[in-house]
């Protein structure tokens, strides 16, 4: 499992297969690297930063945003404030029509101090991670959330396991609704058969889905 330096801001591959990659990094790094990621965001960008309460969350907001502009970027050829994006109905962001390569998708998540960013040519995916912390509410969110035979599953897994097992089937299903872009409470338009999805480990104390279509 890749090891992230939280100092240095690198952006790491967590997941490859299949045409598929999920990078990660972390947020709470160095002044200065939040200064720099933070010069390549939009007007509007800025703005919105700037709204969030918590300095903490600008901080976070700031530097998933500026990676994933570079990463952007770099795979444009373009320099990362270059980089124009749109928004589907529900907010989920995606290459404007302006911008070569329209075909890579990409999706961000973020928990704690760790974002992934999820790229693929053609396919259409869908990332969510979360920290692996005790969740108070997991058994009521099971309950309201989750399918018949994943509630089945799991219930009848061993107390140790529960709280690993709820967040694998959480991060699948937001993964899903954020591949389809409604988020969680749109209605999911097909299949769930037609998704690929892959359960990953970005870093220790976190787990992650990557939902791709098939
Ligand atoms: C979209 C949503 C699933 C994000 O989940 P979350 O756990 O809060 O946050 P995550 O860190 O996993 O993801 C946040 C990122 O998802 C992306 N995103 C935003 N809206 C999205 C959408 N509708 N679909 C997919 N991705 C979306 C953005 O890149 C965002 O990053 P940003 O805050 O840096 O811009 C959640 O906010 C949601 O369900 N929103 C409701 C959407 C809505 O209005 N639905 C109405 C009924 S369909």
């Amino acid at each position: 499992m890749p090891s992230l330096d939280p100092e240095a801001g690198i952006v790491m591959p967590v997941f490859e297969n299949d045409g598929l990659e999920v990078l990660a990094c972390m947020l709470d790094v160095r002044l200065d690297l939040i200064r720099e990621l933070g010069s390549c965001l939009t007007e509007d960008e800025c703005r919105r930063a700037g709204g969030l309460t918590r300095e903490r969350d600008r901080r976070r907001f700031i530097v998933t945003r500026g990676q994933l502009r570079h990463s952007l970027g770099s795979k444009l050829g373009l320099p990362p404030s270059d980089v124009e994006l749109e928004y589907g109905p529900q907010g989920k962001p995606r290459l404007s029509r302006r911008m070569p390569m329209r075909e890579l998708h990409f999706c961000v998540s973020r928990s704690g101090d760790l974002a992934v960013i999820a790229f693929s040519h053609e396919r259409e995916v869908g990332v969510d991670v979360e920290e692996v912390r005790p969740f108070a509410e997991a058994d009521d969110i099971a309950a309201l959330c989750f399918s018949v035979s994943d509630y089945e599953s799991y219930r009848t897994l061993p107390p140790e396991e529960q709280l690993e097992g709820f967040l694998r089937r959480w991060t699948r299903l937001e993964a899903i609704s954020k591949a389809f872009g409604c988020g969680l409470g749109g209605a999911i338009p097909s299949d769930v058969q037609d998704w690929a999805l892959h359960t990953f480990v970005p870093k220790v104390g976190y787990i992650g889905t990557l939902a791709a279509q098939n």
